[in-house]
């Protein structure tokens, strides 16, 4: 956990847990700043801050937003994307340790989207000069939950001291929630049916990590859960490998549904949060998913400012300013 690069800064970001507060703190303030540069297109102070820098994409899943998002990020800043072949990279051809070791001769970052957290950190170990990014894991997905903080700093400046519901699976989405939101010192609620809460682990991490009094609660019922919230966020009940319990999961996660009802229970001016693909009907009623109180697309464009400032501070040493 939490090693450093020979220049001081963080090697790999697999978890949230990869920065501790101050990081954290400086990415979302680092975020904001590439997001009112965009604007000066090649201009901007950082358009030319990975020149000479190639960054490998290797995603074993679908993806629009992180994929999209991560190639543009690269490009925004003078660096080159290479996709590589996910059967080729990490089929059966050659050891994880091998592929990790080819590629740290070659780039200077890669951007797993995998099943495995373990492979990630396999990968991560084996290649010292490879900067290694988690796009999304069965257990943590927290270049999301970035993205999620800044659009959460956006709409009110400061999370200390708010409180986010998240209503559904106990995922990879809600863990990086959790792990992010405590570390910038917001309560976080997690409600979820039996067998599919937040893991130990990730209360206990979150607990550990959490800052400003911020605490972390877990319900069964989502009318408990949403009292008195700020924002309630909810993901699919059925996650990209998990597609032969879909129908269980349907009728499981039921009662667990984002509606204007459950949305009324939370305080008035209540945000939506969602890091897409939604599902209208299922985890969230099409009215709520396209009110006024959703920022969920606000969310998916945060993707590209959060993941710049993630390479800025992997990639290059100094600060971007
Ligand atoms: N939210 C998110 O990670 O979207 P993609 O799966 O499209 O990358
Ligand atoms: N929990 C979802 C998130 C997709 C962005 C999944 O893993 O499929």
């Amino acid at each position: 956990m939490m090693a450093r690069a020979a220049s001081g800064t963080r090697k790999d970001f697999l978890s949230v847990l990869d920065f501790d507060g101050a990081d954290l703190d400086r990415c979302l303030e680092l975020a904001a700043q590439v997001k009112a540069d965009r604007p000066l297109g090649r201009q901007a102070p950082t358009a030319n801050a990975l020149e000479g820098r190639h960054v490998a994409m290797l995603f074993e899943k679908a993806s629009l937003r992180t994929r999209s998002t991560f190639e543009i990020a690269v490009h925004e800043l003078g660096g080159h994307v290479v996709a590589l072949h996910p059967d080729a990279a990490l089929g059966q051809r050659e050891p994880v340790a091998d592929v990790a070791r080819n590629l740290e001769r070659w780039f200077d970052a890669v951007v797993i989207r995998t099943f495995s957290q373990r492979l990630l950190q396999e990968f991560a170990a084996a290649a010292p000069r490879l900067h290694v990014v988690n796009a999304l894991s069965d257990s943590e997905h927290p270049c999301q939950a970035v993205a999620d903080m800044l659009t959460l700093r956006e709409q009110w400046g400061t999370l200390r001291g708010r409180t986010i519901a998240y209503v559904g699976d106990g995922n990879n989405v809600a863990v990086s929630l959790a792990h992010a939101a405590t570390i910038m010192g917001a309560h976080v609620h997690v409600a979820s049916p039996d067998g599919y809460q937040l893991p130990d682990g990730a209360v206990q991490q979150a607990t550990s990590v959490a800052r400003h009094g911020a605490r972390l609660r877990l319900f069964n019922d989502a009318i408990d859960a949403v009292a008195g919230a700020d924002a309630i966020y909810t993901d699919t009940w059925t996650s990209m490998g998990q597609e032969s319990e879909a129908i269980l999961r349907r009728d499981i996660f039921s009662p667990y549904q984002v509606n204007e009802a459950l949305m009324s229970l939370a305080k008035p001016n209540a945000l939506f949060m969602h890091c897409l693909p939604a599902h209208r009907e299922e985890e969230v009623t099409a009215d709520v998913l396209e009110s006024a109180a959703s920022v969920v697309f606000d969310q998916a464009e945060n993707r590209l400012h959060g993941q710049k400032a993630l390479l800025l501070m992997l990639l290059s040493g100094a600060p971007a300013r």
